[in-house]
């Protein structure tokens, strides 16, 4: 049973998630910083975290403070399929990263479908996200250390996406169809107040 106020809320968040604004986070070997990641896509309101692990991974509760209840959350197995598919579907690939190749986060379209690759914690950018990046994205630093924290990086380019397209009205307008918006509200509702 779903209290009155919890169904609006749950209606809310269908009717501005924004379908065409999903996450990659390319390799997970921090769970905490996806834990986070996701908490931050569920305040923005986006579509979709995918990760790359070889296991799929339990999203850590205490961070995420349940946001992954409510979040489609996809482990990535076939990572060439994946952009391939992506690409098909009409998304722009916007890789974030630290390098002089980059351009300042702010000059990206974010009303247009992209998908946001977070690289790892460790290693550098893959030959294959560098093949299908549509746009390399780096947040500017004045800086001593390396880099932020990537969930910190995925937070500062989220926001920035939400206010373009707060900007462009687009959490104004229900992104999903009636149908989409039926099925999931009846799954969240079946799952009620758990
Ligand atoms: C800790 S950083 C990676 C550090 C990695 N060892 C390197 O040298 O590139 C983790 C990820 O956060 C994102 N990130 C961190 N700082 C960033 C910045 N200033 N601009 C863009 N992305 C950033 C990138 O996706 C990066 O791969």
């Amino acid at each position: 049973m779903v209290t009155s106020r919890r169904l609006e809320r749950m209606k809310n968040v269908l009717k501005t998630r924004q379908a065409d604004l999903q996450i990659f986070m390319d390799y997970v070997y921090s769970e905490h910083n996806l834990a986070a990641i996701v908490r931050t896509a569920d305040a923005v309101n986006v579509w979709k975290v995918y990760y790359r692990h070889q296991n799929k991974i339990r999203v850590n509760d205490e961070i995420a403070m349940k946001a992954d209840r409510w979040m489609n959350i996809e482990n990535v197995k076939d990572i060439e399929s994946f952009y391939k598919r992506i690409k098909s579907e009409w998304y722009q690939v916007v890789a974030s990263l630290i390098d002089e190749d980059t351009i300042d986060f702010r000059e990206v379209d974010y009303t247009k479908p992209t998908l946001v690759v977070l690289w790892n914690e460790v290693d550098w950018i893959s030959e294959v996200t560098k093949s299908y990046a549509d746009k390399k994205i780096m947040i500017p630093m004045y800086w001593m250390s390396q880099s932020l924290n990537v969930s910190v990086a995925n937070a500062v380019i989220l926001y920035e996406a939400q206010r373009q397209r707060q900007q462009a009205w687009m959490y104004d307008k229900m992104q999903i169809s009636e149908q989409i918006y039926e099925e999931i509200l009846q799954s969240w509702i079946e799952r009620g107040n758990k």
